[in-house]
């Protein structure tokens, strides 16, 4: 089976957590995009969504699906999200397609997150997927020297900015043996405004598309 029919897979699973009358946060990404046009047929069982970045925003309208902005609603009942890499604590690196920041505040704030993810996506440690960090452009020479103190290689994402108009380091051989402590170390350098490492927030809930079926984790 192929990468894109095993986030088909997740995708449809994840229906299965759409929050009854509730708010539902929606993420960003191809395996996202394919729960979007599933979740077409459901829309009208939610109170509405929100979404964690633009182009998810916009395929939610595109299929008529209500979306709020995030300060209109109270809290997020469910969110939904994949994962560029997850480990067996649910901790996740995320930011693929660049909306790590929105991402966070939207799972932070939810009450549930289930993490949507084909079988690759599942490793026994995090790092061989780059650690995207969301960084304010004036910002971006000192934190390059901050990041390559904690033993990473910034590499800059050329041509791409942000929902919010930021840049995106993509960090390579950042030490993550200790994710929380990395995560905290991240967010404490002026200019990052984010990381795609999800140590503080890890998934509660796993839908992994596997050639044998659709497995369904849930964080210990
Ligand atoms: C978007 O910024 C990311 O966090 C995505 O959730 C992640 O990259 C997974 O994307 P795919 O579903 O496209 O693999």
């Amino acid at each position: 089976m192929k990468q894109d029919e095993l986030k088909q897979q997740a995708a449809l699973a994840a229906l299965d957590y759409i929050p009854d009358n509730g708010i539902l946060g929606i993420g960003s990404g191809s395996t996202v995009n394919l729960f979007i046009a599933a979740l077409a047929s459901k829309a009208h069982l939610l109170e509405t969504t929100v979404a964690s970045s633009v182009a998810s925003f916009n395929l939610l309208k595109q299929y008529k699906i209500p979306v709020a902005e995030f300060n209109q609603v109270g809290n997020i009942d469910v969110y939904i999200d994949g994962a560029d890499e997850i480990n067996p604590h649910f901790q996740m690196i995320k930011g693929g397609g660049g909306c790590l920041l929105r991402e966070k505040i939207l799972a932070t704030a939810a009450k549930k997150f289930v993490c949507i993810a084909d079988e690759s996506k599942l490793v026994t440690a995090l790092g061989a997927f780059p650690v995207a960090i969301e960084v304010l452009p004036m910002a971006q020479s000192y934190v390059a020297r901050e990041l390559v103190k904690l033993g990473g290689l910034p590499v800059l994402r050329e041509g791409f900015l942000t929902d919010n108009h930021n840049i995106i380091l993509d960090v390579h051989d950042l030490p993550l043996h200790e994710p929380l402590a990395l995560e905290e170390k991240l967010a404490a350098i002026p200019g990052v405004l984010g990381s795609g490492l999800f140590a503080h927030r890890p998934a509660d809930s796993l839908l992994l598309a596997t050639k044998l079926g659709v497995q369904v984790k849930e964080r210990r």
